[in-house]
C-alpha cells in the first residue's frame, strides 16, 4: 500500500522528505509526490510517475520549506499518472492531503460536493476527502480534518498540510498504520518506523479512530469522534540506520537472502535450549495448563506468510499431534468461521500491518478465541492487538518479495512445535533431535549460499521459460508453493507449485519439451514417490531440477540439474531447502532485467481489503 511522511520543523524539510519516501517506496512506486508551505507561506506541490527518484528530478532549486507531506502511491483508483498522484488539494489550493487507505464512499462525496460547485482534477478517492476538509474549514484545519473524517467510510492514514497554518500537520489514523516521530525541534509523523530512525528513536503509535496535530515543539492526540484528548506512551524504536542499507549488495533482496543464517540464530537465541530439548518462548503468556487445553490451532495469514502456515502445519500435526487448519485470511472473515473457546488462532504476518490477516485477528477476537501472533515489525498493528505472540527478529525486510521473514516464521514455527510437543506426546529423544537440527541451520544455509554460483548458472538456463512448475511432497509441499510464488513475484515467469503427486491428475498436461520443473526431492520418507514423479515429467519432457540432499548420487540419473543441500530434519528441511529457490527466482529476475525489489504491481505489506 502506499507510505506517507510528514515533518514540521525549523529547518528545509524537502531532502530529508526525498529520502524518508526512498526508505518507504517498498509500500508503493506508482508515483510519488510532496507539499510544502514554502517562506512566503505559499503552497508548493510537486508529482511524478513512477519511483521517489522521478519526483527528486523533478524538485527544483527553489522547492524548499519548514513544514511538508510526501506520498508514495501503490494505485487503487485512477491509474498512475500525474494528475492521481498525491497530495491532494482542495479547491481553494490551501489543503493539501496525502493518504495511504481506501474511501469507499468518495463517489457520494464526490456528488455532493459537485452539487456545491467543487470541480474534481483527479480519479481518485483520496481527492474527495482532501475537497471535503476544505468544504468544512472555517479556521480550524484539525476540526475541519475532524468533521470531515466524521462523513468517510474506508480506511486511511492521512497528513494534512494547510497553508494557512504553515508550523501544523494535522494526521489521523483508521486502518492504515502510521507513527508519529518525535524530534529535536522537528516532529514527523510516516506509515511506519523506517523513515524515522534517521531522525529519532521516539514514536507514538497512533490507534484507529485518534488523529493528531504536531508542530515543529509539540503534539497533541485525541479521538476522531469524541474529540476526547489521549494520551499517548512515547516508545522507542531499536532500528540502525545500516539495517536499511544493501551493505554494498547489489539488491535489498539478495542481502536479505545472505542474511539468513544470522535471522535464524536471532530467532532462537535465549529461546532454544539445545542441550535439554526445551524451548521458552517470553511472548506466549498463556500457562501451560491454558496450553494444553487448545484442541485445534487455525493459522491464518497472506502470500509468503500463508506458505510459512502452511509448513507450520505439517509440523504440528506430525511432532505436536494437534489438528491445525491453514486459511487464507481473506477468506477467513467472510466464511464465517466456527470457533470455540478450545481453539487457537495464529495470525503470520512479516509487516504485521496486512489488512485482511488483521480482518481475520479481529473476527477471532470478536468470536471470543485466543489469538497469537507470529510478526517480525516489532510494534506493528497485527503485533500489539494479539493476545499473545512471537517476534521473528529478522530485522528489516525491505526487498518485497518475503524471504528472510519466511525462514524465520518457520523457524518460530519450529520452536513452537517444540514447545506444545513436549506438552503433549513428543518424546523426548525426538525434542532433542529437532532442537539440535535448529541449531544446525544457520550453518547449513552457509553452505548452501556458498553454492550460490552453481545456482546462478541454473537459473540463467531456465530464465526465458515462460512457464515452470515446482513440486514437493510432505513437508517440501509448501515450500514447492513458495517457490512458485517467488519466481511469479520478480521475475514474472508463471509458475505453479503443486503436491507431486498430485500433478498427474492433471497439470502435467502443461509439460511440454524443455519446460523447467523444480522438484524438491530431499531424502525423506516420500523420496522413493517423489523418484516416480521425476521419472512422469522426464516421459514428458520436462528439464528436471531437483534439489536434493547431498551424497545423493541416485538422483543425478533422473535429473537435468541436481542443486545439493545439507541433511536436515523432514521437519526442518524446507528452511534450508527454500535458499536455493529464493536464488534461483533472484538470478532468473536479474537476468530477465525485472526490477528485484520493488516487482511490478506487488507492495510489501497491503493495508487495504
Ligand atoms: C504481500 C507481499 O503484499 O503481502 C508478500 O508482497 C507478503 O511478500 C504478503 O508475503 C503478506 O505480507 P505480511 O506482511 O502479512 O507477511
Amino acid at each position: 500500500m502506499c507510505g506517507i511522511i510528514g515533518c514540521c520543523g525549523r529547518n528545509d524539510v524537502a531532502a530529508s522528505l526525498v529520502e524518508g519516501l526512498k526508505r518507504l517506496e517498498y509500500r508503493g512506486y506508482d508515483s510519488a509526490g510532496m507539499g510544502l508551505i514554502a517562506g512566503n507561506g505559499q503552497m508548493l506541490i510537486r508529482r511524478a510517475v513512477g519511483p521517489v527518484a522521478q519526483l527528486e528530478a523533478a524538485l527544483a532549486d527553489d522547492f524548499h520549506g519548514t513544514t511538508g507531506v510526501a506520498h508514495t502511491r501503490w494505485a487503487t483508483h485512477g491509474v498512475p499518472s500525474v494528475k492521481n498522484a498525491h497530495p491532494h488539494t482542495d479547491a481553494s489550493n490551501h489543503v493539501a492531503l496525502v493518504h495511504n487507505g481506501i474511501i469507499e464512499n468518495y463517489q457520494t462525496i464526490k456528488a455532493f460536493l459537485a452539487a456545491q460547485g467543487i470541480e474534481f482534477r483527479s480519479d481518485t478517492d483520496t481527492e474527495a476527502l482532501a475537497q471535503l476538509i476544505g468544504y468544512h474549514y472555517k479556521g480550524d484545519l484539525f476540526e475541519a480534518v475532524r468533521r470531515a473524517l466524521l462523513e468517510v467510510q474506508g480506511t486511511y492514514g492521512i497528513a494534512v498540510l494547510d497553508s494557512r497554518h504553515p508550523q501544523m500537520i494535522v494526521c489521523a489514523r483508521n486502518g492504515s498504520p502510521l507513527i508519529l516521530g518525535i524530534g529535536n525541534s522537528a516532529n514527523w509523523v510516516a506509515s511506519d518506523a523506517t523513515p524515522l530512525a534517521a531522525h529519532t528513536r521516539n514514536v507514538i503509535y497512533l490507534e484507529d479512530g485518534e488523529m493528531a496535530q504536531i508542530t515543529p515543539d509539540s503534539y497533541r492526540t485525541s479521538k476522531v469522534i469524541s474529540r476526547e484528548t489521549v494520551v499517548k506512551t512515547v516508545e522507542r524504536i531499536d532500528m540502525e540506520i545500516e539495517q536499511l542499507e544493501k551493505r554494498g549488495y547489489p539488491h535489498f533482496m539478495l542481502k536479505e537472502i545472505h542474511e539468513q543464517p544470522e535471522v535464524i540464530r536471532n530467532v532462537c537465541r535465549g529461546r532454544l535450549n539445545v542441550e535439554t530439548g526445551e524451548v521458552r518462548l517470553g511472548g506466549l503468556t498463556i500457562d501451560n495448563r491454558e496450553l494444553k487445553k487448545i484442541h485445534r490451532i487455525i493459522i491464518s495469514a497472506c502470500g509468503t506468510s500463508w506458505h510459512a502456515g502452511l509448513g507450520g502445519e505439517y509440523m504440528l500435526e506430525t511432532y505436536a499431534r494437534i489438528p491445525v487448519e491453514v486459511e487464507y485470511a481473506s477468506e477467513f472473515r467472510y466464511r464465517r468461521p466456527i470457533l470455540t473457546p478450545e481453539d487457537l488462532v495464529i495470525v503470520i504476518s512479516q509487516s504485521g500491518e496486512t489488512a485482511d490477516t488483521l480482518a481475520a485477528l479481529r473476527e477471532a477476537k470478536a468470536q471470543g478465541t485466543s489469538v497469537m501472533g507470529i510478526c517480525n515489525v516489532v510494534g506493528s498493528t497485527i503485533a500489539r492487538e494479539t493476545h499473545f505472540g512471537v517476534y521473528t527478529h529478522a530485522g528489516p525486510e525491505i526487498g518485497v518479495a518475503s524471504t528472510k521473514a519466511y525462514t524465520a516464521q518457520l523457524t518460530a514455527l519450529a520452536l513452537l512445535t517444540l514447545r506444545l510437543g513436549r506438552l503433549h506426546h513428543l518424546m523426548p529423544e525426538t525434542a532433542f533431535e529437532i532442537a539440535r537440527g535448529i541449531d544446525k541451520l544457520p550453518k547449513q544455509i552457509e553452505q548452501v549460499l556458498e553454492n550460490s554460483g552453481q545456482v546462478k548458472k541454473i537459473a540463467e538456463e531456465m530464465s526465458q521459460a515462460p512457464n515452470c512448475l515446482y513440486l514437493g511432497r510432505g513437508f517440501n509441499f509448501p515450500l514447492a508453493l513458495e517457490g512458485a510464488l517467488k519466481m511469479k513475484e520478480i521475475a514474472y515467469i508463471h509458475a505453479e507449485g503443486y503436491p507431486a503427486a498430485e500433478m498427474k491428475h492433471g497439470p502435467i498436461a502443461l509439460i511440454d519439451k524443455g519446460m523447467p520443473v523444480v522438484f524438491i526431492a530431499t531424502r525423506d520418507r516420500t523420496y522413493d514417490k517423489i523418484v516416480s514423479n521425476i521419472e512422469e515429467t522426464r516421459a514428458r519432457g520436462a528439464f528436471v531440477i531437483a534439489i536434493a540432499t547431498e551424497g545423493d548420487e541416485q538422483i543425478r540419473k533422473y535429473s537435468d540439474r541436481v542443486i545439493y543441500i545439507p541433511q536436515a530434519m523432514d521437519m526442518l528441511t524446507p528452511i534450508v531447502a527454500a535458499v536455493p529457490l529464493q536464488l534461483l527466482a533472484y538470478y532468473c529476475a536479474v537476468a530477465r532485467g525485472c526490477n528485484v525489489d520493488k516487482p511490478r504491481n506487488l507492495a510489501k505489506s497491503v493495508t487495504v481489503e
